[in-house]
């Protein structure tokens, strides 16, 4: 599945069917900065022939209000939801959502974001990826060399996407060429090259 990024929604039920990989994704988005991520990893997965549900915090309320003009929309994972989850001690329909992903052994993939990290944060991160949950922090890629912030968004969340098997066409590989007119990542000509 290679869809342009932008193309209307042109599947059919028997897409869905056919399709390889995850056919219906949760995005859950809890109180941590960075909603513009949920934002953009909805706005992705609409081309796509994915049946996406939402699952926002109560929290996460508060932070789009303070970071969007947004009503409802979408963010990352805080370290609160990222510590119910671990636990099993979920309070939220988010966490519980994400509880049972784990349970059932399906892909869970968590944006966590707060820096610095304390080391019951790390001990929690590595319990969850021990349990099977992919922890995959905004971590920009300065490689990519993004014209912008959206730009940079949109490469972290490619690959978040890559990891269910989901192309969007907007990561820019290691050596590729840009999506849109952008220069390409390697500057200079590699040794031995024309
Ligand atoms: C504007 C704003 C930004 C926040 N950013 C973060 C963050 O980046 N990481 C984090 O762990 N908590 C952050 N918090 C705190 C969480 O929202 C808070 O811990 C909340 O209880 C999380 O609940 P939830 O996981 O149910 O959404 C932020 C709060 C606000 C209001």
């Amino acid at each position: 599945m290679n869809r342009r990024y932008g193309a209307p929604p042109d599947f059919t039920e028997a897409d869905l069917a056919e399709e390889p990989g995850p056919r219906r994704l949760i995005v859950g988005i809890s109180g941590a900065s960075g909603v513009i991520y949920g934002v953009r990893l909805l706005e992705l997965l609409r081309p796509l022939p994915i049946e996406t549900h939402l699952v926002i915090s109560r929290a996460a309320e508060v932070a789009l209000a303070a970071e969007t003009d947004l009503k409802p929309a979408v963010a990352p994972c805080s370290i609160r939801s990222m510590a119910e989850i671990a636990s099993g001690v979920t309070t939220t329909l988010l966490s519980r959502a994400a509880d049972v992903v784990l349970k059932e052994r399906r892909r869970l993939v968590l944006m966590v974001r707060e820096t610095p990290l304390h080391t019951g944060h790390l001990r929690t991160m590595t319990a969850l990826s021990e349990m099977g949950a992919v922890i995959a922090p905004p971590v920009p890629a300065f490689y990519a060399k993004p014209q912008s912030l959206a730009e940079m968004i949109d490469q972290t969340l490619g690959r978040v996407l890559d990891l269910f098997g989901l192309e969007t066409g907007r990561v820019r590989r290691w050596g590729e060429a840009a999506i849109a007119g952008t220069p390409p990542l390697r500057s200079k000509p590699r040794r031995g090259a024309d």
